[in-house]
C-alpha cells in the first residue's frame, strides 16, 4: 500500500515541495517519467501536476494528497480537508494598479476592469468591501494586462514583488495571505491514514527543528 502524493510539476511550490520530502527523509527515485516517481524508503508515491489542478484531483482519489497554495485550494473549492500548513511559499494575493495610476482608496476600484486567475476570491473582496468592478478571467501573464490595456487593475500573487516591478504596476489592496498547505481526501482509509501520519509525524519534526 502506497500513498500518492500531488505536488506542483513546476512553479513555485516545487523546488521547497520537494525538499520538504527530502528533509523529512524521504529519497526519490529517480524515474524517467517525471510525472510520476516513487520513493525508495517511504510508502509515497510522488505525482507531479497543475497546481491550480491539484485540489480536484485530490478531491477524485487520483491522489491521496496534495501540496497547494492556500490561495488555490480556497479559490477552488474542491471537497477536500486541509491537513497542515507549511510554513513555505509565503506570499499574498493583491490587487494591483499601473504605477503612474491615482488611487487613495479601494472606492477607486469601483466599474473597474480587474484581470485575475483568481475570480471567485476577488468576487469575494470585492463583496466584503462594497465595490462594483468587472472581473475578467485569464489563466496566465496576468501582469502584462494593464500595461497592454486589457485591464485597469490586476489581482495576482505577489511574493517577491518583481512581477509587479518589472510590469509597472504598484500593490494597492491585500485581498489574502496564503501559505504552502497539505491537503488530504476526505476518506483516504485506515492504511494510508496510517502512512499519512507518519509523514506528518516527521514533517513536524522538522518543523520544529528549524525553530
Ligand atoms: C505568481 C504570480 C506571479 C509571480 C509573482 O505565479 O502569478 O507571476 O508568482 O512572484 P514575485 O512577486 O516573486 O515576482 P505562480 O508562481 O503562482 O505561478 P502560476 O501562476 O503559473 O501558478
Ligand atoms: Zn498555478
Ligand atoms: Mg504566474
Amino acid at each position: 500500500m502506497k500513498l500518492k502524493i500531488a505536488i506542483q510539476k513546476s512553479g513555485r511550490l516545487y523546488d521547497d515541495s520537494l525538499k520538504m520530502l527530502r528533509d523529512c527523509g524521504i529519497e526519490l527515485t529517480n524515474g524517467v517519467n517525471k510525472l510520476r516517481t516513487d520513493a525508495c524508503n517511504f510508502p509515497l508515491e510522488i505525482l507531479f501536476l497543475r497546481d491550480d489542478d491539484i485540489p480536484q484531483y485530490v478531491a477524485d482519489r487520483v491522489a491521496d494528497i496534495g501540496i497547494v497554495g492556500e490561495n488555490v485550494l480556497l479559490e477552488k473549492q474542491a471537497s477536500v480537508q486541509l491537513v497542515q500548513r507549511l510554513g513555505f511559499a509565503r506570499c499574498r494575493l493583491s490587487i494591483a494598479v499601473l504605477r503612474g495610476e491615482e488611487y487613495n482608496s479601494i472606492a477607486c476600484l469601483r466599474g473597474k476592469k480587474i484581470a485575475t486567475s483568481y475570480p471567485g476570491l476577488l468576487q469575494q473582496f470585492l463583496d466584503t468591501e462594497n465595490v462594483q468592478a468587472e472581473i475578467h478571467e485569464i489563466s496566465g501573464s496576468v501582469e502584462i494586462a494593464p500595461g497592454i490595456g486589457l485591464a485597469d487593475a490586476i489581482c495576482d500573487l505577489v511574493s517577491s514583488g518583481s512581477t509587479l516591478f518589472l510590469n509597472g504596476l504598484r500593490e494597492v489592496e491585500t485581498v489574502l495571505k496564503s501559505e504552502a498547505v497539505l491537503i488530504s481526501n476526505e476518506d483516504i482509509g485506515a492504511q494510508k491514514q496510517e502512512i499519512l501520519d507518519r509523514l506528518l509525524f516527521r514533517i513536524n519534526a522538522v518543523k520544529k527543528a528549524k525553530r
